[in-house]
């Protein structure tokens, strides 16, 4: 696909999603977090779909994503040794701050419950695992990206990941999938002590987990109902 047309796919998400049917109440996110293989993407579809069958209106969106900065994170997966870490760490700015700006913000503002699968923890926690400093990290993207309302952190042991992606996937653990690499980067999730992030443990049978976050989202939903909506805080 060119550049051109995967610009252009950020409003057609927003189409296809019916964003034009606007709800009255805040805008909410929430976002995915976790290790490669972790039952994150898994666990966003589970809860868009719960969501969407209670009425609510929701959008399901993931980084990298599908724009011009992913296509060239996605690129990185098999040679990741072209570019220096800086040089990474600005491609995944780049791109969240074109999803900031093009698909969450304006969500967020019609009222939108936006689900992020990832989001800039994922860059504190796997870009810090690079060497980074992760207090810059987050500086530089709460200067443009929404506070989310709620995280929720899946928790998975990184030896067991790294065989999920082999075996279930099908897949050879791309650049990013190693273990010791990726213990750094659950060590960095484990330690940002934010309220709002909730840890769930992604060992248990997938509905169980799924249980598990609707009880939370439920929780969200109805203190936010109560208060009166909107809570996304402002970058
Ligand atoms: P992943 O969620 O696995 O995407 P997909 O399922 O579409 O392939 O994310 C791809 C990889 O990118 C993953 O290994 C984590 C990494 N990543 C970062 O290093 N920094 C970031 O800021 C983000 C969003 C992802």
């Amino acid at each position: 696909m060119s550049k051109e047309t995967n610009a252009k796919e950020f409003p057609s998400l927003i189409q296809r999603n019916g964003f034009s049917k606007m709800s009255a109440a805040g805008g909410c996110l929430i976002a995915f977090e976790g290790i490669d293989g972790a039952g994150k993407t898994t666990q966003a579809k589970l809860l868009y779909d719960y969501l969407k069958d209670q009425g609510q209106n929701v959008l399901l969106t993931r980084e990298p994503t599908d724009g011009p900065y992913g296509q060239k994170i996605r690129e990185l997966f098999v040679s990741r040794q072209k570019v220096t870490p800086q040089e990474e760490l600005d491609l995944f700015i780049n791109d969240r701050r074109q999803h900031v700006e093009e698909i969450i913000k304006p969500a967020l503002h019609e009222g939108w419950i936006v689900i992020t699968d990832r989001y800039y923890f994922s860059t504190m926690a796997y870009q810090g695992a690079m060497g980074l400093s992760v207090p810059d990290i987050r500086q530089r993207n709460e200067e443009f990206a929404p506070v989310p309302d709620l995280v929720i952190l899946l928790i998975a042991r990184p030896g067991e990941t790294v065989e999920r992606i082999k075996n279930n996937r099908r897949e050879k653990p791309n650049n990013f999938e190693n273990k010791d690499y990726l213990r750094r980067v659950q060590d960095i999730f484990l330690s940002l002590k934010d309220s709002f992030i909730y840890r769930i443990d992604g060992h248990d049978v997938i509905d169980a987990v799924q249980a598990e976050i609707q009880k939370t989202i439920n929780q969200l939903i109805t203190v936010r109902t109560a208060k009166g909506g909107s809570s996304a805080r402002s970058a």
